[in-house]
């Protein structure tokens, strides 16, 4: 660096701190302003970073020797993790109580960072990192914009997903950018961009090696500094300028609105603001238009909605820190016994995780299946280009499909995904240890329902078994149960953790007790929502009465997914557990009986299409005739409280039984697990505003009239009455 000036941040000073942002003037006039000191990890938007900014765009635009300036993140040329800016500190937003301070902060922010755009010299944003909300719209008040493509650069306004709108200028320089189809595609998703995507969208200018980021930045303010001159806005053309400046936006905003009235967009006032917020780009005079997105966002952040997102977002960093537990463990070589639907998939995560996997099943074509799952998966990720095709093919390379185990000697995860027995799966972990598995290597069950703790028993060194369960389909459902056993060891757990999040999973660590987390809480909603409709209650009554709640799919056509011969088992060893209140609806054995097991065989309840009426229509209507039911149709208030409030009162028996050690747990599980609406914060959050003692009211009430599977817990009754 040829600097004739530097300021430096007091590197020990506490993040919260006044800090000073890096300043570095060249010869020849060209300023660097870093976003953070040389060694944050991540950098955030934090009023005092926000006083930092404003000193030093005073002091650059007092000096009358700079002529352009570069806005980088704080490690750049350096090695390592890139870093340009992650947005506003998502802590300070949560501690936004009322929506005048909201919409303050937010006038403030913007304020500033439109300062960058009112130098009198150029600015070039050079971003190498995560370039984030507040980040992003700062990067979107300079005049250039250049990324790198390495991995770590991403780049989008994700504030939706939080419940909020970008609130520092996003929704208005974005859609004058970029046109508004692209700019509502971006803001009302909060989908992040690597740096090829962000390349063609427009939103950066030009991709460049990270080694030659900041020279070529330095090149862009020379160019725009011969000339004397800031880049001048870019004009929309073609389509993007008739469906954004023209009254034509109306059929770009009319097709945003009905996809958000389609999908769980319904739900969240977010997108809708956001949506306005972006017509006014080209319907109001600038000011205004600033002025309309910060009251939004004033409005919002105080929503239930957006502190419900907002508390999820904490308790998925939680959970990723449970992979960063000193005594975990990186495993590099997998053996995975059983490729069938979980075994195969989890095996091609692995894979593309960077893990060496051995995939061994009896069945050859099971082993031809699941290797051409992975081929198809690859595929799918070159043609978007996510993944070059010697990537890809490096992957394939991973997994080595085999019906022999072969040699153990270097295996450090050995997970069986074969047929839901506990002896096949203890006599399986025997023989791994009779054929050499190192005693430090991992052994892991998938199992759904299964002791870990009756697997280990007997075995040499049982602190190493525990149950890693993934849901299915592994590669999308980003839940894993952890499961310790009564002789697990901390270390295994952690590792565990660490091998889920590696894989882009969120883990829970729960007790072994029957179902774990997840699936006790789903049985009594599947079992009730199956009585509902033997007691006449049409099945898209009861589904759409959940998914008028906010839950992803329906009962009943999650059961046509699960499989009713996958939901017999898992009851039974619930009813095993819990007889009192678990007993499973005859529907399902009539179902598994009848050979209608859902999806797989081609219907069950409902069609193959998932949406007209199944073969299992028949069966329901014998088994309605048998009992001579007069065909009662359930209210919408009747299905929420015999499906949601029994699933209420098994989420705290959880937290009371130990089986999770928190009600986070509880929120985080069923969120990611069976898709409990994000928009609550979870169920115990629902519950608390449900009222928790007009949810014990109504179980009361529901135990008189249908029997002790309501019966509420002691531990419930005691919260409803503190
Ligand atoms: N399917 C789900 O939704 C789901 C979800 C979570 C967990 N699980 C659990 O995952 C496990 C597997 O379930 P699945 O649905 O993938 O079953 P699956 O029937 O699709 O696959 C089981 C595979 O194991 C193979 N197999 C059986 N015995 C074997 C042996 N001795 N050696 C090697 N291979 C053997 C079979 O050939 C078959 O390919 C079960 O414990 C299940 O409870 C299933």
């Amino acid at each position: 660096m040829n600097g004739i000036e530097q300021d430096r941040a007091q590197t020990a000073a506490p993040a919260t701190a006044p800090i000073g942002l890096p300043v570095e003037i060249g010869d020849d006039g060209i300023v660097t302003l870093r976003l953070g000191r040389s060694d944050e990890r991540v950098v955030t938007i934090t009023p005092e970073r926000m006083s930092d900014l404003a000193a030093a765009l005073d002091r650059i635009a007092s000096d009358t020797r700079v002529r352009g300036v570069i806005v980088t993140g704080p490690n750049l040329p350096a090695e390592g993790p890139g870093m340009f800016c992650a947005g506003a500190d998502i802590q300070l937003i949560d501690s936004i109580a009322d929506a005048a301070a909201g919409e303050a902060a937010a006038t403030r922010g913007r304020t500033l960072l439109a300062r960058l755009q009112q130098l009198r010299v150029p600015v070039v944003a050079a971003i190498d990192g995560p370039c984030l909300g507040g980040g992003c719209e700062l990067a979107l008040f300079c005049d250039v914009r250049l990324a790198t493509d390495e991995p770590g650069t991403q780049i989008g306004l994700p504030e939706v997903k939080l419940g909020i709108l970008p609130g520092f200028g996003g929704t208005q320089t974005l859609p004058r950018l970029l046109g508004l189809p692209k700019a509502l595609d971006l803001i009302l998703t909060g989908r992040l961009l690597r740096g090829k995507q962000a390349l063609r969208t427009g939103l950066v200018d030009r991709l460049v090696p990270r080694t030659k980021l900041l020279a070529a930045a330095r090149a862009e303010v020379e160019k725009l500094a011969a000339k004397d001159r800031k880049r001048p806005a870019r004009r929309l053309r073609g389509l993007a300028f008739w469906l954004s400046k023209t009254p034509l936006r109306w059929f770009a905003a009319r097709a945003a609105t009905q996809q958000l009235q389609r999908g769980p967009g319904r739900f969240y006032p977010a997108p809708h603001a956001a949506l306005q917020s972006c017509l006014n780009a080209f319907t109001m005079p600038v000011e205004q238009g600033f002025a309309a997105e910060a009251r939004q966002l004033g409005r919002l952040v105080v929503t239930p909605i957006s502190k419900g997102l907002l508390r999820l977002f904490f308790l998925t960093e939680r959970s990723k820190r449970l992979g960063k537990h000193d005594a975990a463990r990186d495993l590099q070589r997998a053996l995975v016994v059983g490729g069938g639907v979980m075994g195969a998939g989890i095996a091609c995560e692995l894979a593309q995780r960077g893990l060496a996997v051995r995939l061994c099943d009896l069945d050859l074509q099971a082993l031809v299946r699941g290797k051409a799952r992975l081929g198809k998966e690859l595929d799918k990720r070159v043609r978007r280009k996510r993944l070059t095709a010697p990537e890809a093919m490096a992957i394939q390379d991973r997994l080595q499909a085999s019906t022999e185990w072969g040699h153990l000697r270097d295996t450090d995860l050995w997970l069986e995904a074969v047929v839901e027995d506990l002896q096949v799966k203890r006599k399986l972990m025997g023989l791994a240890i009779e054929r050499g598995l190192p005693e430090h290597a991992v052994l892991a069950t998938n199992t759904s329902s299964l002791s870990v703790t009756a697997m280990a028993e007997g075995l040499p060194h049982p602190e190493r078994v525990v149950g890693i369960h993934f849901f299915n389909p592994p590669e999308k459902m980003p839940l894993v149960e952890v499961i310790r056993g009564a002789t697990t060891d901390d270390a295994t757990v952690a590792t565990a953790c660490r091998l889920a999040v590696r894989m882009g999973k969120f883990p829970v660590v729960v007790g072994d007790a029957p179902g774990f987390l997840v699936n006790r809480c789903l049985a009594p909603y599947l079992n009730e929502a199956a009585r509902l409709v033997l007691e006449g209650t049409a099945p898209e009554a009861v589904d759409k009465a959940m998914l008028d709640l906010g839950m992803p799919m329906g009962p009943c056509r999650l059961l046509d997914e699960v499989g009713f011969d996958v939901a017999t088992k898992v009851s039974e060893v619930l009813q095993n557990g819990f007889p009192e209140r678990m007993q499973p609806c005859e529907l399902f054995a009539a179902m598994a009986g009848a050979g209608l097991l859902g999806q797989k065989t081609g219907g069950g309840i409902y069609g193959k299409d998932g949406k007209r009426p199944g073969p299992g229509r028949k069966v329901i209507a014998e088994l309605r005739a048998a009992h001579g039911t007069p065909g009662r149709e359930a209210s919408r208030s009747e299905i929420v409280q015999r499906l949601i409030y029994p699933m209420v009162d098994e989420a705290y028996r959880c937290v009371d039984e130990g089986i999770v050690a928190h009600e986070d747990d509880v929120d985080l599980g069923l969120v990611m697990g069976i898709g409990f609406p994000p928009f609550t914060g979870g169920i115990t959050r629902y519950a608390r505003r449900e009222g928790l003692s007009t949810i014990v009211h109504a179980l009361d009430e529901l135990a008189r009239l249908h029997g002790p599977r309501f019966e509420v817990s002691d531990g419930m009754r005691r919260r409803a009455t503190s």
